[in-house]
């Protein structure tokens, strides 16, 4: 089976031309990116100093998810060993020989660890020019043999490090929502965690497709760590804006479950990747997301101190089954949280 051999096999087997079911609509993708090039616009930047959350930085953090939905972060306690040392067993992983890769290929989203490539391709979207691990790290993680060897005892680290990292944006956001520090910990929001491993292969027709299509993220926030190469864009007022990789830092974007649970006031923001024939980009979203067995009945709304004369209630009860289903059938194009709006 090819497809198993992910987009790497197509670039391993020297291909000139990319396959008709990569070409995305052209509208689509040259819509803004001549103007990226020309805007001023850069997500904002936000030193965490350490866990010492100053009002200020609370401050910022407000301004930026309700502003943009996206921020990237420095000081943060993850050391920059560990981010490189992540990065490089990504790419260790997605270069190893495909017979080796292949034993972890699934679509089977049960599984802990697998290795999967354009797992959306029933919902309508085009195919994309990347190929991605996937982990559930919490509550529980793979047993240790289930994790190939070459990422093992690294992606076991760097995810150690993220759900300390985790309950400390928790506490930022909740702050900055006016609400108890442990407000939005108590509501499970860091519960679940899947590390998503991407690899970008090199594409000789870099403007006929996209490395990830045009999303939001469906969980409650999202850790990014991306190489330097860059191609993150976000959608933020009708514009593509680059994501410039900035050493050492972690992007941060709020996920719809966020914006479902305060109401709108933080933003789960559109973005995409574009691709490039320059090198394979690598990068890791550490998704907050509850994802595992015996979650899906549970009910999430909007905070009711959120809820005023001023801010009426946006969202239903909504189910995290229910929410999941809708982004399965939907293309990921649209807001999944739309259906969910009161009437
Ligand atoms: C994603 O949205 O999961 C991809 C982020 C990236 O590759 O920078
Ligand atoms: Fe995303």
């Amino acid at each position: 089976d090819d497809s198993k051999s992910g987009v790497k096999g197509l670039i391993d087997a020297g291909i000139s031309k990319i396959p008709r079911i990569f070409i995305h609509d052209q509208t689509i993708i040259n819509d803004s990116t001549s103007s990226t090039t020309q805007n001023q616009f850069n997500i904002p930047v936000i030193d965490l100093n350490g866990t010492n959350f100053t009002s200020d930085i609370i401050q910022n953090v407000r301004e930026a998810c309700e502003n943009w939905g996206f921020f990237q972060i420095i000081n943060h306690g993850i050391p920059k060993k560990v981010m490189d040392e992540m990065i490089d067993v990504v790419r260790g992983f997605h270069e190893m020989d495909t017979e080796e890769k292949i034993k972890y290929y699934s679509r089977d989203f049960r599984k802990r660890f697998l290795y999967v490539s354009n797992f959306h391709l029933f919902t309508g979207d085009s195919a994309v020019w990347s190929d991605s691990f996937l982990s559930v790290m919490a509550p529980n993680r793979p047993r240790s043999e289930e994790i190939p060897l070459i990422c093992r005892d690294t992606l076991i680290e760097y995810s150690d490090h993220i759900m300390k990292l985790g309950p400390n944006l928790l506490k930022l956001f909740s702050e900055a929502l006016g609400l108890e520090p442990n407000h939005l910990e108590n509501l499970g929001c860091d519960e679940g965690l899947f590390i998503m491993g991407h690899y970008y292969p090199i594409c000789p027709q870099p403007e006929l497709t996209l490395g990830t299509n045009c999303h939001t993220d469906a969980g409650f926030f999202t850790i990014i760590l991306q190489d330097l190469l860059g191609g993150l864009q976000i959608l933020h007022q009708n514009d593509w804006v680059n994501v410039s990789p900035l050493p050492g830092a972690l992007v941060v974007n709020v996920g719809d479950l966020l914006q479902l649970i305060t109401n709108d006031k933080f933003k789960s923001i559109h973005h995409r990747v574009l691709s490039q024939k320059v090198m394979p980009r690598i990068s890791v979203a550490a998704i907050f997301r509850p994802f595992h067995e015996g979650i899906e009945s549970k009910i999430y709304k909007p905070i009711k101190e959120l809820v005023t004369k001023e801010n009426p209630r946006v969202y239903m009860d909504t189910s995290l089954k229910e929410y999941a289903t809708l982004r399965l059938t939907k293309g990921m194009d649209q807001s999944a949280l739309t259906p969910f709006k009161v009437a």
